[in-house]
């Protein structure tokens, strides 16, 4: 008991905002989702992502706010405390895995980005080419020292956010970085807008094609919505556990995936009328973002500084993610294998930064250790395939299973409503009906599809 009393809760519902909200906006808004957007039909696709979000996505973030906030442990004490001596502990541990998972492969990216950070800085890409912006990625991801070099930076940073413990470092850093994204984000949208021919680029990503809204795009807009949400691994069930005793955590899952659409959509309008006012290709992932960009910013008045500004704010977005994938398994480390916070940071960071290292020397068939394959995939592919198309499902599946049939309702409205200060009667008949019927069979689906079982 007077171990709960000592913890770490977030000061305030702004820091809990923040710092969820800190999590959720990634790598993933930057270039997956107005891609993807793009690609699947626009506004169509759009519109069953935002279902994905109503019907999977808010559902799932509850369950784990209410597993966190309820316990007040990290993913696995959390569960082994409500469903005490039951397998139920097992998605934990699971989530503890799959964070190391996409810590390996994301790590990598993350340190591509904050190496073009440096670059624009340094004023690199002044008077580059289509052909120099090619070899410019080419040499960043090829290396072999330099993406390592950055990835161990970019756990350094991480490592030393997370040591300073969840209020002075995870509330901290989220409440002053998260509303210079929003800053940054919309210079690079004023600036995108106004260029000659910027309507083609709205067009791109929010014109309404139902013809294209094939049963791919749905499932992809499902997957989506999971891996934008930071479901499905015990992320948001380790951060419930530090928010504050009278948060509104409907609320706060209602505003947390509002705003994460927003960054991602003034994302998108932040990138495509640039790429289709120079006239390039709207073409997909990594590529996109880092050789088109620095080559169309590098063309515009302001470009120069507008090039700091972008690599900064998805530097910004990228970290804010991380710390929330490492802080489930430091949070599992101290408080369930008795290990100091510091120690732990330390200790993941590294693990994650020397393992990481398979994944950045496995990005291209013609990287060092390009030729070992898993199933068909390089280290790199293979993290991102296990984590993203079956961990993150099958935890997500797991968590609705066990507050759908687990856990008495009861108990759910008590967390919910805050021991019946919040009026929420209708909201929590809604829940139920969710969690126990929708969520897991639009799962389920999408699992057996993903793991090829199921074809569409
Ligand atoms: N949501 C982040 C992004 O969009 C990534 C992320 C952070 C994540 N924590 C997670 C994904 C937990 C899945 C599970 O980039």
């Amino acid at each position: 008991m007077e171990e709960t009393k000592s913890r770490e809760k977030f000061s305030s519902g702004l820091a809990v905002f923040f710092a969820t909200l800190g999590s959720a906006v990634g790598l993933g808004n930057i270039w997956k989702f107005p891609y993807l957007t793009g690609q699947y039909g626009g506004g169509a696709f759009l519109l069953v992502y935002f279902c994905c979000i109503l019907f999977v996505g808010l559902p799932i973030m509850l369950g784990e706010f209410y597993i966190g906030r309820k316990a007040r442990k990290n993913a696995v004490g959390a569960l082994k405390q409500l469903k005490p001596g039951t397998s139920w502990k097992n998605i934990g541990i699971m989530g503890v895995g799959a964070a190391y998972m996409i810590m390996f492969f994301y790590s990598c990216v993350a340190g591509w980005v904050y190496f073009y950070l440096f670059k624009a800085i340094s004023g690199d890409f002044i008077g580059i080419t289509m052909e120099t912006a090619k070899a410019q990625f080419g040499s960043v991801i090829m290396g072999p020292i330099s993406p390592i070099i950055w990835q161990f930076i970019v756990m350094a940073v991480v490592a030393s956010i997370l040591a300073m413990g969840v209020k002075q470092g995870i509330e901290k850093i989220t409440k002053t970085l998260m509303p210079l994204l929003f800053v940054l984000i919309i210079i690079c949208d004023i600036r995108a807008l106004t260029l000659p021919g910027a309507a083609e680029g709205v067009t791109f990503l929010f014109h309404v094609d139902f013809n294209q809204l094939t049963a791919a795009a749905i499932l992809t807009a499902l997957g989506l919505a999971f891996f934008k949400l930071s479901l499905g691994m015990g992320t948001m069930i380790t951060y419930g556990s530090y928010f504050t005793e009278d948060n509104n955590m409907f609320g706060t899952a209602v505003k947390v995936a509002l705003s994460d659409t927003l960054v991602s959509m003034l994302a998108g309008l932040a990138i495509f009328p640039t790429v289709f006012s120079f006239g390039m290709e709207p073409g997909a992932g990594p590529g996109l973002l880092f050789m088109t960009i620095p080559l169309v910013f590098s063309q515009m008045p302001f470009g120069s500084f507008l090039l700091v500004a972008f690599f900064f704010l998805t530097a910004i977005a990228a970290t804010t993610a991380m710390l929330s994938l490492v802080e489930v398994p430091v949070a599992y480390w101290s408080e369930e294998r008795g290990m100091p916070r510091k120690k732990a940071a330390v200790v993941n960071a590294v693990i994650i930064a020397v393992i990481g290292v398979l994944a950045t020397l496995s990005v291209d068939k013609a990287s060092m250790l390009g030729n070992i394959t898993f199933f068909g995939m390089g280290f790199f592919d293979f993290f991102d395939y296990i984590s993203s198309n079956i961990l993150l499902p099958l935890g997500g599946l797991f968590i609705a299973l066990m507050m759908g049939y687990a856990i008495k309702r009861e108990e759910v409205v008590m967390e919910l409503s805050n021991n019946g200060k919040l009026k929420i009667a209708k909201l929590v008949s809604v829940y139920f009906f969710l969690i126990r019927y929708v969520t897991p069979l639009l799962l389920i689906v999408v699992f057996l599809n993903s793991i090829g079982i199921l074809k569409f």
